[in-house]
């Protein structure tokens, strides 16, 4: 397994780029199943996660491909009627994403087996509210042998009320949706910028949807949809890691592609932290102040200060002065970071769903393991502020949804590089 090794200390100054967004590739790569023909999508992160969706839907019988010879950002996902609409557990083990095609099978073809994703490092993640708005659109739901199978001859529109608000579960049903006869309402939901995301390249194919990135929204079903040609948006999650990678070294960044109205929650625990935060030659620059400032973190969901920046905020706060109480309210396990903060020497009490985090004046560097994907990128961010060598061990977590973060990092003048395991 690779390692990325790091000696801290290092000022970073510069621009970097922030990809497109693993979250909304991954539903609208899925998306393609919803129209026969070939969809091309540009900017599409080259991250392990978008290999495991596109390899879920080769296995169905999709060319699903990326074009490395031409365009490395580039995937086609050509559909044609013979899929063989089945999620394996071998591939949806590996990543619960998988489960994104569930909705579109469904709507298309009818039918759908797809292994239930099992719980994860972060949590027991259950995709009961995905199943409870398929079935309110007419599907038949049974759960056989640890697989999910669903049936529909023709799904009905209807109204879809989230007892919690899912992102995933919500983009399952609204692809669901858009192939229902009549009309869907669907209330509680998620409203990210991915699923707004998603529902643009929806409406691209032909879908009837408005509403998304609220709480409600309304989709009038159609009888097809066309293939489509999108760009994805950029990473909101990959460029609040830049900045904090700015800030916590002292430095003094411009994160292009960032989208400032995606990030505010963060933005302003950054500023209110000390950093200088300003919009930018279509990005985003930080500038690190001389001291941090501890503060306060609530993750909520969207537009709330988001989980996956829960382990980059809390790294930054371990170098910050004072004490700064996070919680973690999305998921029940997702403090697995911490114990390998305490390596570096933070100093980090955990009291349930709440991390109280007391500033240190310095880390120190160590042997750390990551075990999970934005785990992984806090302990990258805090070896880069560690005295002396860092090593992060398991950087296939790194890998699911960072594109070559190492690299990115050193362009910006970090002291790091990745170790390729042993063959
Ligand atoms: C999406 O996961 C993201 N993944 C996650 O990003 C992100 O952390 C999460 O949303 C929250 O923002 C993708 O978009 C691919 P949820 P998702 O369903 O959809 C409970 C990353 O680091 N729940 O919004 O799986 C669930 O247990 C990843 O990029 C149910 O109870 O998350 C959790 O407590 C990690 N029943 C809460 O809702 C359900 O049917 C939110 O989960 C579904 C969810």
């Amino acid at each position: 397994m690779d390692k990325i090794v790091m000696k801290g200390g290092q000022e970073l100054h510069g621009e970097v780029q922030a990809s497109g967004a693993k979250n909304a590739a991954l539903p609208i790569l899925a998306s393609a199943l919803l129209a026969d023909g070939t969809s091309t999508y540009r900017n599409v992160p080259d991250l392990a996660d978008v290999a495991t969706m596109l390899k879920v839907l080769r296995t169905m019988g999709c060319d699903a491909e990326r074009l490395t010879a031409r365009k490395k950002d580039v995937c086609e996902v050509g559909v044609n009627g013979h899929i063989h609409p089945e999620a394996p557990y071998e591939l949806v083990k590996t990543m619960r994403a998988s489960v994104l095609v569930l909705g579109p099978l469904v709507a298309r073809f009818g039918r759908a087996r797809v292994s239930m994703p099992g719980g994860c490092a972060i949590g027991a993640r259950p995709i009961d509210q995905h199943l409870k708005g398929l079935k309110a659109l007419g599907a038949d739901i049974h759960l056989t042998e640890g697989y999910v199978e669903a049936r529909a001859k023709q799904l009905k529109g209807g109204t879809v009320n989230f007892d919690v608000i899912t992102v995933t579960g919500t983009e399952n049903v609204l692809m669901a949706a858009v192939l229902a006869k009549g009309r869907t309402i669907m209330e509680n939901c998620a409203r990210e910028p991915e699923i707004e995301e998603l529902a643009r390249v929806l409406n691209k194919m032909g879908a009837k949807i408005e509403g998304a990135g609220t709480s409600v929204i309304t989709v009038e079903g159609v009888d097809g949809l066309k293939p489509v040609d999108h760009a994805i948006l950029p990473d909101r999650i990959e460029a609040g890691t830049l900045l904090v990678a700015a800030a916590i070294s002292g430095g003094n960044v411009l994160v292009k592609h960032a989208v400032p109205e995606h990030l505010e929650a963060v933005v302003d625990k950054l500023r209110e932290a000390g950093c200088t935060i300003t919009a930018e030659g279509g990005g985003l620059r930080c500038k690190a102040p001389r001291t941090l400032n501890s503060v306060n973190i609530t993750t909520t969901e969207h537009p709330g200060f988001p989980t996956d920046m829960q382990a980059q905020l809390m790294a930054l706060m371990c170098v910050s002065q004072g004490t700064s109480v996070i919680s973690e309210n999305i998921f029940e396990n997702r403090f697995m970071h911490v114990p390998e903060l305490h390596r570096l020497g933070a100093d980090i009490t955990i009291q349930g769903h709440t991390a109280v985090v007391k500033g240190v004046k310095g880390l120190s560097g160590a042997p750390v393991m990551a075990t999970d994907l934005r785990a992984s990128a806090s302990l990258i961010l805090a070896g880069l502020r560690a005295e002396g060598r860092t090593e992060v061990s398991r950087v296939y977590h790194l890998d699911r949804g960072y594109e070559r973060l190492e690299r990115k990092l050193r362009s910006l003048g970090a002291d790091i590089r990745r170790v390729k395991a042993k063959a």
